[in-house]
């Protein structure tokens, strides 16, 4: 890891703010390899120098953060946006560059992953990688064993292509006083704009209600509520790679 300017690290560890850090330095505070130091613009590298706040040892902030999002429906996954609220206001804020991968509607709910790690997101989307996402979906109509095989073979939803195939499972299929529903679980390993909507279409149905499961090898825990994030490691969003081959 490069030099870095002494406030800038003690406020990364958490220490403070940069100004606050900065008082710090002058009052004593903090040491490098032993020794006071007074200058917070003062030059560190991470890798060797030993700093601390109050003879503690300052451990050096992580570099990428992994948050496992709930997302609930009303928030749209961007970084920012006037009208609604985005699903970076429910991580904290401790990281420039945070942004989704991925993308849910606006009412589609669960898991999405928030980081700062860009390569991740470029590992995502290169060509050939066909991460795999289970979705639940409350469904208006009455989902077959023919859509089954539909879904398997590839849908026309006006792309230039067809969908991939895909993995479509019946949970229950009921005539209720609102019509024919059906809940489904849906595996696909592509991400086009409003994809199991549109493919739902395909077939003559309407999705009343959309939610992620899963993202390659990551599940989104029961315990979880909407809104609610869990802090993941880099090995553990890594396994957001991995893909179990159910499409
Ligand atoms: N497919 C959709 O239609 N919407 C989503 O949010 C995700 C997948």
């Amino acid at each position: 890891m490069k030099a870095v300017r002494l406030d800038k690290f003690l406020a990364d560890a958490g220490i403070g703010t940069r100004s606050e850090v900065k008082k710090f330095v002058y009052w004593n505070r903090v040491k490098v390899n032993g020794k006071i130091v007074k200058d917070p613009g003062m030059k560190i590298e991470p890798d060797t120098d030993e700093v601390t706040y109050k003879d503690e040892p300052v451990r050096r902030a992580e570099e990428f953060v992994y948050y496992l999002l709930h997302k609930p429906a009303g928030c749209v996954s961007a970084t920012e946006d006037k009208l609604h609220k985005t699903v970076l206001d429910y991580v904290p804020k401790t990281r420039k560059g945070l942004f989704p991968v991925g993308r849910l509607d606006k009412d589609t709910e669960g898991l999405l992953l928030i980081t700062n790690d860009g390569a991740l997101a470029h590992e995502l989307l290169a060509p050939g990688k066909h991460v795999e996402k289970t979705y639940y979906a409350l469904v208006e109509g009455r989902v077959t064993q023919e859509d089954i095989l539909s879904v398997r073979e590839g849908l026309d939803i006006g792309e230039k292509k067809n969908t991939l195939p895909a993995c479509l499972e019946i949970l229950s299929a009921a005539l209720t006083e609102n019509g024919w529903q059906s809940e489904i679980h849906i595996t696909i390993c592509e991400g086009k704009y409003h994809q199991v909507k549109r493919m739902m279409e395909a077939l003559g149905k309407r999705v009343l209600y959309l939610k992620r499961l899963s993202m390659g090898g990551l599940t989104l825990p029961e315990s979880l509520e909407k809104g609610q994030y869990q802090k993941l490691s880099r090995e553990e969003a890594m396994t957001l790679l991995f893909t179990d081959g159910k499409a």
